[in-house]
């Protein structure tokens, strides 16, 4: 067997969506089922890191091995991943919603009448990725985001690394059957380059990937 490359590690992943309310029972969220996101957390624990899994709901058990923080909303999702640093790795993998109401209702919106809808007035949420690649003091290592696009994939990946100021990306096509789906087909980008991987199971993807990680941060601690 492998040995345990991130024994020691520490590694934070953010997986699944995040729900962003409009009053006590409504959402905006998006179809992010959490899979990829667990899986590439079972794998770096695989490979022996201590892991910390930010997760959206999601219908998924928590791996074997892996810390399980559960959030709602992305504001929730930047709390938990801060209280969570340091940390050697981060990879975040959760689609968090772009937006979210500016204003949380505190009882159920009613229907106003003929022809008469409430208006929903949308802010920015924070950038998770962003913020933790740009921490002066508890930057992880190695930052991976991941890039879902539907055209100009790689075009659309270089320009996320650069503006979001990760270590890698893994760029994901989801015109497809992707999101929910039980495979994947990545690029993984780094300064280096690009690097396209074939069609696979969504764990073989995580599993690969942990070992990129181990071979990376393995260079770090023997060089
Ligand atoms: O900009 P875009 O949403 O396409 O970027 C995707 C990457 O950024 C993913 O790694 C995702 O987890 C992360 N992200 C984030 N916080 C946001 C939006 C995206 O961490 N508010």
């Amino acid at each position: 067997p492998r040995s345990k490359r991130l024994a020691g590690r520490h590694a934070l992943v953010t997986a699944g969506p995040t729900r962003e309310p409009l009053d006590p029972v409504r959402y905006i969220s998006n179809h992010s089922s959490g899979k990829q996101g667990y899986a590439i957390a079972a794998a770096l624990a695989a490979e022996g890191a201590r892991v910390t899994l930010v997760s959206g709901p999601v219908s998924l058990r928590a791996p074997e091995g892996v810390d399980l923080v559960k959030v709602e909303t992305a504001r929730d999702m930047l709390k938990a991943c801060e209280d969570a640093l340091p940390a050697d790795i981060f990879v975040s993998v959760a689609a968090v919603a772009d937006w979210r109401p500016v204003k949380a209702a505190d009882k159920k919106l009613k229907l106003k009448g003929e022809g008469k809808s409430p208006a929903i007035e949308l802010t920015e949420n924070p950038d998770i990725l962003r913020t933790l690649s740009h921490k002066k003091k508890k930057r992880p290592a190695l930052v991976i985001g991941f890039a879902a696009e539907t055209h100009d994939l790689e075009r659309h990946a270089q320009e996320k690394l650069a503006r979001k100021g990760c270590d890698w990306i893994v760029a994901n096509d989801v015109s497809g059957d992707v999101m929910g789906g039980l495979e994947n087909e990545i690029a993984l980008i780094t300064k280096d380059g690009i690097d396209r991987w074939p069609r696979m199971a969504k764990e073989e993807v995580s599993a690969r990937l942990a070992q990129k990680v181990s071979e990376a941060l393995g260079r770090d601690r023997d060089g």
